[in-house]
């Protein structure tokens, strides 16, 4: 049995490795979904009937490898990947080095559960290394909605309180905890007694100051609806700091911290849910460190393992007690794969700051789609920062409202012609890998763009 670690194959560039010549993309041999692709989704859905988001529904194509930012479907199709799987492959897909690590875990050991193995400790040190403040303390978990819920035990254990308040359209996982805390298109069904929903302050939606200057009223509601609803039983809030499932929503920079200081004065933990944000996704480590605030819990995943499933929670080191009597234990979390996609997935975004690159991608990327907002009639606006990126559609730009089937058209038609994304209804949500090259990023909103005119021509826009 080998204890030593092998060093990792991969000692090229990943932006290189990922990002082919734009010109030779996307590289359609095929109509889109192509033949393969129906009879393969037609026998998932023999198994899996409906039980997928919409999207698969509106672009049923089934997908065989990938490299880097290039997806390739089982009909030889190559498309330009416009969603990183869910957010989740930052580094492209089928990292040479991440794969090697993970594989060679894979050949050391499986799982000893909670006890402590040389990868784990070195995940967690990897990990404190990046983590804003205090939070140095970790527990591993597989699932976004996992750490969610793990986050929220800690806060009750720390208040002995219950209750939890979060924000209109925010997702945080499909479990119970965590979908009390989410929007109720994803929830199913009633909240769990003690949780509630405030409006939050996305200014392009926001009800509260239309028109002037922002002066976070929004916030002052968050307040009084503690009052309103459970004052004196309240846990914590629950906030994903740039909305992900509601395409990119970037708040006020004073609003995140006054919710932070609403916590404080009110004896409840703010609980930051990074699991999309986090990683280098919006151009920083973690979105909290846009905003300058150090979070109780953060719950961190996606990004984390580059596509193996990990997540986790970083807990401040005053909270330890809280962490500990929150008994975090699970049978997978921190196991010696997920550790090796950790580590070595930090160490490539530290070496060759990818971080950084993901920043000026997101600055030119903002650029184009500001330039194309102002070509066409029913691009209401676009947002994000890094590569968590949208545009949401309205069928008026004096009346904002939503325009979900020219959504669902720009989707399907990007689609055919060669932008793999994970969208639908009126905000088209753009989360490229964080490597991309800028150059394929325009290629890909040129597509994007394209089927904008197209779905302008056909509702009578042009
Ligand atoms: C902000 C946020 N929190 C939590 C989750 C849930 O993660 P998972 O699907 O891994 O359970 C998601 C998933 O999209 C997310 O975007």
């Amino acid at each position: 049995m080998t204890t030593e670690r092998q060093p990792a194959p991969f000692t090229g560039s990943t932006l290189e490795w990922a990002n082919p010549p734009a010109s030779t993309l996307p590289r359609m041999k095929t109509e889109s979904p192509g033949p393969r692709s129906r009879d393969m989704h037609a026998r998932m859905e023999r198994h899996q009937r409906g039980s997928y988001t919409a999207m698969v529904g509106l672009h049923p194509v089934a997908f065989e490898s990938g490299q880097g930012v290039v997806l390739r479907d089982v009909d030889g199709n190559e498309y330009i990947d416009f969603s990183s799987g869910i957010v989740v492959t930052n580094l492209g897909h089928a990292h040479p080095s991440v794969a090697a690590a993970v594989g060679q875990a894979a050949t050391e050991l499986d799982n000893v559960h909670d006890f402590a193995h040389p990868r784990k400790v070195e995940a967690m040190e990897a990990l404190a290394s990046i983590t804003p403040g205090d939070l140095k303390l970790f527990t591993f978990f597989c699932a976004g909605t996992e750490a969610v819920e793990g986050a929220m035990r800690v806060a009750r254990a720390k208040t002995g309180k219950h209750g939890f308040v979060s924000f209109f359209n925010d997702y945080h996982g499909r479990t119970g905890g965590a979908a009390g805390v989410t929007a109720a298109q994803a929830s199913n069904g009633l909240r769990p007694s003690g949780s509630f929903l405030v409006p939050s302050g996305h200014a392009y939606r926001c009800t509260m100051c239309t028109g002037g200057p922002c002066d976070l009223r929004c916030a002052g509601l968050l307040e009084q609806s503690i009052g309103q609803n459970m004052p004196g039983q309240m846990a914590g809030v629950v906030m994903e700091l740039i909305t992900n499932g509601n395409g990119a929503t970037v708040y006020d920079e004073r609003y995140v911290p006054t919710v932070a200081e609403i916590c404080q004065r009110n004896g409840m933990m703010f609980i930051a849910d990074e699991v999309a944000t986090g990683f280098g996704r919006t151009g920083a480590w973690f979105a909290s460190d846009h905003y300058g605030v150090v979070p109780d819990v953060m719950c961190i995943g996606k990004g984390l393992g580059n596509g193996f499933p990990v997540t986790a929670i970083a807990v401040r080191e005053e909270h330890a007690e809280a962490l500990a009597s929150s008994f975090p234990s699970t049978s997978y979390g921190g196991n010696p794969m997920a550790c090796a996609a950790i580590i070595e997935t930090i160490r490539l975004m530290k070496e060759e700051r990818l971080v950084e690159h993901c920043h000026d991608l997101g600055e030119y990327a903002l650029g184009l789609m500001r330039d194309m907002q102002s070509r066409h009639k029913i691009v209401g606006e676009v947002r994000g920062k890094g590569a968590l990126l949208a545009v949401e559609l309205v069928k008026d730009k004096a009346t904002r409202e939503p325009f979900p089937q020219a959504g669902n058209l720009v989707y399907q038609t990007a689609f055919r012609n060669g932008v793999s994304w994970a969208t639908a209804g009126h905000i088209l949500r753009i989360t490229p890998p964080i490597v991309m090259s800028k150059e394929i990023f325009a290629r890909g909103l040129e597509i994007v763009e394209d089927a904008i005119y197209e779905v302008e021509r056909e509702f009578g826009y042009t």
